[in-house]
């Protein structure tokens, strides 16, 4: 029996984009992959800087596009950074992801990459978490992409953040978090759980 956890947040501010990822930050273990989808400017890596700060890291997270892996060893937990926004498809399988999720040579932490839809082969267990700006504006038909740093800039500050859980503990880890969003606040616009045989 498959079991889909998944949940839609109305983030209609970065605080609370913040708040979001420094709960997941708190349900999180090692082992833990986050996939994270999103046009430039999304909010990926401000997702990330938030979850990092909440997992007890002191140094700021930045963007690793450019060194592709950052590692962060000093919070409650090693934090593996990916960023594959500069790779083709056919590159990412020579970085061999995968020992990050066995832990077998690298101690084992949580694993998040942006761009995570260029991975050839995905995890049996994950969580996804999409990142998008709404379409409404005159101004969003047209941007194009990628967009320039002024023009992220400038977009609206809501985004909605949809999160999908794949395997046991991921769902755990989602099922958590949905509970923790709709006491704190009613955020969570959709949230659902099905099952199929
Ligand atoms: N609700 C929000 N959630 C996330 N980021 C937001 C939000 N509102 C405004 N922003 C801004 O959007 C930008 C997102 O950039 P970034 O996180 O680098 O995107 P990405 O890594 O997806 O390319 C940041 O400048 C951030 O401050
Ligand atoms: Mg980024």
């Amino acid at each position: 029996m498959t079991e889909t956890v998944r949940i839609e947040i109305n983030a209609n501010s970065l605080e609370v984009t913040q708040e979001i990822a420094a709960q997941l930050a708190q349900l999180v273990s090692a082992g833990t992959i986050i996939l994270l989808e999103g046009n430039l400017g999304s909010g990926k890596t401000t997702f990330m800087q938030a979850f990092g700060m909440a997992l007890g890291i002191s140094t700021t997270i930045t963007s690793p596009t450019f060194t592709l892996i950052d590692e962060y060893t000093e919070g409650r937990l090693p934090l593996y950074h990916i960023d594959l926004y500069r790779l083709e498809t056919s590159q990412v399988p020579s970085l061999h992801l995968e020992e990050y999720w066995r832990g077998d040579d690298i101690p084992l932490g949580v694993v998040a990459i942006e761009w995570a839809s260029k991975l050839t082969k995905l995890p049996s267990s994950y969580l996804q978490i999409k990142l998008s700006y709404p379409v409404r504006s005159p101004l969003h038909d047209q941007l194009q992409d990628p967009l320039m740093d002024e023009e992220i800039e400038n977009l609206p500050s809501d985004r909605l953040i949809e999160i999908v859980a794949e395997g046991t503990a991921h769902l755990e880890i989602l099922k958590s978090l949905a509970v923790k969003k709709v006491i704190m606040q009613n955020l969570v616009t959709q949230s659902s759980i099905t099952t199929s045989p």
